[in-house]
């Protein structure tokens, strides 16, 4: 799950907003700021825009960055587009570090750099050259200075992404990095998480390592379900969260505290909301009856995104109606007229999952109903047989005889762990009266 960093945070700031008049030759010029000042972690864009002689030119064109010096600094950017229809395609350059921001048909190279970090502080030239029928190349002397400034003054800063997607009843890792401006810092040292809000939501881990050789010891946290990832002493606060439920939907925010020689501290403010996903899953499946012999089936499956719920069944397509709240949905159908094996579908962008109901009713003379009805819910990875040893349901009024015993076949591990009250909880939803007096 790869989580996607902040490059929403955009921040740029020129400081000496005189740009450089553009020196030019043979027509050629580029306009570049002298300084462009980003934030650690977020992203900046670095300005450059040229004027060029040769006109209406619309053919090869190679837009380039360099660092450190003009003409022969390392290249960390290139894209080439062959006409104007073409987009600058990369040809150096990481696409998670680097994106031109200008479109060089108008004469516009303006870099954008994402998750900033001190290496980035550098002198960066543009250059542009031409290679259809003119051959001209230029590139800018002067170049832009990045300086970069931590997130909160005083040096610190914080790296999280902004979000991050866990899957229910799977781990999760939430990164956490941070910067510091005090050298060699090895005292004490404390690591939090907290739920919800900044500064003042629920911390629910917290570990504290007294000197470098010292690991870092949990106060506060279930053992069972924080972890603590990275280590704190390489300024990585990365907290794995286990087997995760539909209650760890929340927004996480990491924190460092020095409390040795210095008084230290720093929180990151955005956090990083926890999105979960599941695999759909059948909650609960049951056949009903109301008045005057009239059946209908119930099929209730969880999941996120919200399954969509298919019944099959004999002489289906009858009526159907559908209810869901939060990552819960609810599939009815109707008037069950005949017997045979209903089975409810449960499908998301995650999964399957499957559970099945059997409808068997028929008359047992002088008025009285015999019903036979089970059911087994098929998980998505395991295929479970039923075998029925003793059943009787009797059903004379209101009353039903359900099913007495039931045996399964050894199956693969199920995802699920309620497979079992499941079987249970039929012969209770369909009737306190229930009596047995039958065996098949
Ligand atoms: C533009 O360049 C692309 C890539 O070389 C090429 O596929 C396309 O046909 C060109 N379009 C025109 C209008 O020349
Ligand atoms: C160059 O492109 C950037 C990004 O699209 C834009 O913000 C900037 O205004 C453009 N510069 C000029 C001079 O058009
Ligand atoms: C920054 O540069 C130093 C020294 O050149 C290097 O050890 C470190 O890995 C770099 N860090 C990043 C995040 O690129
Ligand atoms: C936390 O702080 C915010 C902003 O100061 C405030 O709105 C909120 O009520 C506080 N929550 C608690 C639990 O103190
Ligand atoms: C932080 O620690 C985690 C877990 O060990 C690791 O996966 C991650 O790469 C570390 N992050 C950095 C920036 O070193
Ligand atoms: C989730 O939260 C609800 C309501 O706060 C609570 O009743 C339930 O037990 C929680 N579930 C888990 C698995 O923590
Ligand atoms: C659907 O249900 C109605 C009402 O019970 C019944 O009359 C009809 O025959 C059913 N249709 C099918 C296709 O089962
Ligand atoms: C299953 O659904 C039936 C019918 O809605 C209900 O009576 C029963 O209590 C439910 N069982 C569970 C375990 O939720």
């Amino acid at each position: 799950m790869a989580p996607k960093m902040e490059s929403h945070h955009f921040f740029l700031a020129c400081l000496l907003c005189l740009f450089d008049k553009g020196v030019s030759s043979k027509g050629w010029s580029m306009h570049v700021p002298s300084e462009v000042v980003g934030e650690v972690g977020k992203s900046v864009a670095l300005p450059c825009t040229f004027t060029h002689p040769h006109k209406m030119y619309d053919q090869a064109l190679t837009a380039i960055w360099r660092v450190k010096e003009p003409f022969n600094g390392l290249v960390i950017f290139k894209c080439v587009t062959q006409n104007s229809s073409d987009l600058c395609r990369v040809t150096v350059g990481s696409k998670n570090r680097y994106k031109l921001l200008g479109n060089p048909r108008q004469n516009n190279l303006s870099l954008q750099i994402e998750n900033l970090n001190w290496n980035d502080t550098n002198r960066y030239f543009c250059r542009v050259e031409f290679s259809g029928d003119v051959h001209d190349k230029y590139e800018s002397r002067l170049g832009i200075h990045l300086r970069l400034v931590g997130v909160s003054s005083k040096g610190w800063s914080m790296h999280v992404p902004s979000e991050v997607v866990g899957e229910v009843g799977k781990s999760v890792a939430l990164p956490c990095t941070f910067t510091h401006p005090h050298k060699m810092y090895d005292k004490a040292l404390t690591a939090i998480w907290r739920m919800k809000e900044p500064f003042n939501g629920s911390v629910m881990f917290k570990c504290v390592t007294q000197s470098s050789s010292d690991l870092c010891r949990v106060t506060v946290g279930s053992k069972n379900r924080y972890k603590l990832l990275g280590n704190p002493r390489q300024n990585n606060l990365s907290l794995q969260i286990e087997n995760l439920n539909w209650n760890d939907t929340n927004r996480y925010f990491c924190r460092v505290e020095f409390s040795g020689d210095v008084h230290d501290k720093y929180e990151s403010r955005l956090g990083i909301h926890l999105r979960l996903i599941a695999a759909p899953r059948i909650i609960n499946i049951s056949v009903q009856a109301r008045q005057n012999h009239d059946f209908h089936a119930k099929c209730t499956a969880e999941g996120e995104p919200l399954p969509i719920l298919m019944w099959a069944g004999p002489l289906s397509g009858n009526a159907t109606s559908v209810s869901s709240t939060g990552h819960l949905i609810t599939k009815e159908l109707q008037h069950l007229s005949h017997d045979g094996k209903y089975t409810c579908v449960a499908t998301n962008s995650h999964g399957r999952a499957e559970g099945t109901v059997y409808l068997y009713k028929f008359k047992a003379g002088s008025g009285s109903w015999i019903m036979i009805l089970f059911y087994v819910a098929l998980g998505i990875k395991f295929v479970a047989l039923l075998v029925i040893l003793g059943i009787g349901a009797f059903y004379k009024g209101d009353n039903f005889m359900v099913p007495t015993s039931f045996s399964r076949q050894p199956r693969q591990e199920s995802p699920y762990k309620n497979f079992n009250r499941r079987i249970n909880s039929i012969s209770q939803s369909l009737s306190p009266e229930s009596r047995v007096t039958n065996t098949c």
